[in-house]
């Protein structure tokens, strides 16, 4: 497949051709999203529990995302590499905004960063662009700031809510976003908000009339074990699959059919027979 450019995302709105997004975390799942042919690639702070067992995306650091998302960039050939900036990593100023960012370009080879909410996050988003950074922005519900939101769940559910989500979504167009993430926002206010819009949107949780879809690796492919959200779509049982494969491991080496001969070393020949000697 082609490389993905922000040209492409525009074009597919565009063409109304729906843009597929997945997070990664690791190279094999970089090369599992490019072998797959998604267009785009988030290394999203989800990490904090899918892969670092976290119990919400505020403690994991800025640090250990760079080593995630420098891992899955070396897996990384055509699609559109995207990473979050985590809590606390951003929000202070424009400075430490642009200071992030630019760790996430220099030291992890991102092609964009992903930030939270609308509010004071405008300016930061503003800020990263003017420093020539791509930014994709995130709205509805933001996991990173789910207390002021009263828990996780669905944001935008009075026509009031639905205007700030509305609002902020044309605040970080304005600041320069490239594209926008609304998860978690009805299905009918999401489709009343994205004809305001003219970037690309991206909806996760958020209905059908947005111009693409983002999951969570683990949890459409069956991997998590706990809570699952009213979007999520299992696509396989790769969970089931990996636990079956271990046990089966187990078994073997329990009952001894593994390691089976072909599984050995030979040594030169003769020489087994000396060691007898
Ligand atoms: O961290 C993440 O995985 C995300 C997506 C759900 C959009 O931000
Ligand atoms: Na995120």
């Amino acid at each position: 497949a082609p490389k993905t450019t922000f040209a492409t995302l525009a074009a597919k709105k565009a063409a109304g051709e729906p843009i597929v997004m997945v997070t990664a975390y690791d190279h094999p799942g970089a090369r599992a999203a490019e072998a797959a042919g998604v267009d785009a690639v988030l290394v999203g702070d989800s990490a904090a529990m899918t892969v670092l067992g976290y119990d919400s995306t505020v403690s994991v650091t800025v640090d250990e995302l760079l080593m995630l998302t420098a891992a899955v960039r070396r897996g990384l050939v055509g699609p559109l590499l995207v990473g979050d900036l985590p809590f606390g990593s951003y929000e202070a100023s424009d400075e430490q905004a642009v200071r992030t960012a630019q760790r996430f370009v220099k030291e992890a080879g991102v092609d964009a960063v992903k930030i939270e909410r609308g509010g004071t996050t405008v300016e930061r988003a503003r800020a990263i662009v003017a420093a020539g950074i791509p930014v994709m922005g995130h709205v509805g519900l933001t996991p990173q700031t789910v207390g002021v939101l009263g828990g996780y769940r669905a944001q935008g559910r009075t026509a009031e809510a639905a205007q700030q989500v509305a609002a902020d979504a044309l605040a970080l167009q304005a600041a320069g976003c490239f594209a926008l993430v609304f998860e978690a926002i009805p299905s009918e206010a999401t489709a009343a908000i994205v004809p305001l819009l003219d970037v690309p949107v991206i909806g996760i949780g958020a209905g059908p009339a947005v111009d693409g879809q983002v999951l969570v690796f683990h949890d459409l492919l069956g991997i998590h074990d706990g809570h699952q959200a009213r979007f999520v779509k299992r696509f396989a049982e790769v969970g089931a699959a990996t636990i079956d494969g271990i046990r089966a491991y187990a078994g073997e080496v329990r009952s001894g059919a593994y390691p089976a001969p072909e599984h050995g070393y030979a040594m030169a020949a003769g020489e087994a027979e000396k060691l007898h000697a």
